[in-house]
């Protein structure tokens, strides 16, 4: 059995790898290191896995030609449990002319690995990450699977939202048994650059100001990285299918995260304001309460000790 990660060197990804790789799973990652963030950070995700005999690394890019090398990696009469987190993220660049890139890495480069998917015969399990932004700007809370409808309020969102389709869509046409999870706010060691827990942290570690949006009240149900981690193994061996929210636990408004954020730092931050972003929800709160029956998930780690890890984890990258 084989297991597939795209997306492999990215925050998630990279730390799926490990947890497959501590199980002793045989894993073939593909990543394209695209200049999102820094690919130098990708590469120092991934480092410790390429030492790793039962790790191959696959440098191609989803929404080009990779299918002749991807066979390649992939032994005669293997069975391939896929997991899909390659993605450009990013609420707010993907308006204007930065569109194209989310068509490129979430709608594409979907479709064309689900192709690859139906006619290779090898997989037996497709896993997609997704993500809350299709909600938008749903006035529901908490956010469920069934009972809110998808409306995205950002040009990412609507690309997350067809790739959901897209793998429903082709689960039903090639049988293979899929589902998209759908992330809350994702932090922790080796959180996105671009992240808001990412660059409050190293603000107030540096001494700078943190920008806040809109009036820093807003909610987000923010989700340890390890927990997103354990829920996608669990579903790789088992028959979930369809969508599911993952993640949450953890509501709070941005400003009481600043101040878990001053707690683990030990500093002051200094707090400047800044007006809300087109395409940022104003609340999140997960639903879990069919993934807690189907999969056994709760999420572990509460905001507290999963900012101070991050925090623990910043000053180290940074040398802080
Ligand atoms: N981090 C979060 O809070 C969050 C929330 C909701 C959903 N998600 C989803 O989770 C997944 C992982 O997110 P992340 O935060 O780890 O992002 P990330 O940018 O760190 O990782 C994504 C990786 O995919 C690679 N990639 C992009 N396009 C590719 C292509 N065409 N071919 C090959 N590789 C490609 C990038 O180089 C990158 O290393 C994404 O699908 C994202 O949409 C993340």
């Amino acid at each position: 059995m084989l297991t597939l990660v795209t997306g492999a060197a990215g925050f998630i990804g990279s730390l799926l790898v490990e947890r497959l790789l501590a199980d002793r799973r045989a894993v073939v990652g593909i990543d394209c290191f695209r200049d999102y963030y820094d690919p130098a950070a990708k590469r120092n995700n991934i480092a410790a896995s390429l030492r790793d005999p039962l790790f191959t690394l696959l440098e191609a890019d989803l929404s080009g030609d990779f299918e002749p090398a991807l066979q390649g990696c992939i032994p005669h009469g293997e069975r391939v449990t896929v997991y899909h987190l390659a993605a450009q993220p990013g609420v707010r660049r993907s308006w204007g002319a930065n569109f194209g890139d989310y068509v490129r890495d979430n709608v594409t480069a979907t479709q064309k690995l689900l192709e690859w998917a139906s006619e290779s015969g090898c997989v037996t399990r497709f896993v997609n990450a997704s993500s809350s932004s299709v909600y938008g700007a749903s006035p529901q809370t908490p956010l469920s699977e069934a009972g809110s409808l998808p409306a995205p309020v950002s040009p990412y969102g609507v690309t997350k939202l067809a790739a959901e389709h897209l793998v429903g869509l082709y689960s039903g046409r090639s049988g293979i048994p899929s589902v998209s999870f759908r992330f809350f706010t994702v932090y922790g060691p080796r959180q996105r650059p671009d992240m808001a827990f990412h660059r409050f942290i190293l603000a107030v570690l540096r001494g700078e100001p943190v920008q806040v949006l809109d009036d820093g009240r807003q909610t987000r149900d923010f989700t340890f990285v390890s927990d997103v981690v354990e829920g996608l193994y669990r579903a790789g061996d088992s028959p979930v299918c369809g969508v599911y929210n993952l993640g949450g636990g953890n509501r709070v408004t941005l400003l009481e995260a600043v101040g878990e954020i001053e707690n683990a730092t030990g500093a002051k931050a200094i707090l400047s304001f800044a007006p809300a972003q087109p395409g940022d929800a104003r609340d999140t709160l997960a639903d879990t309460t069919r993934l807690e029956r189907d999969l056994g998930w709760k999420p572990g780690v509460p905001l507290q000790e999963g900012i101070r890890r991050e925090t623990e984890w910043i000053r180290a990258a940074y040398g802080l």
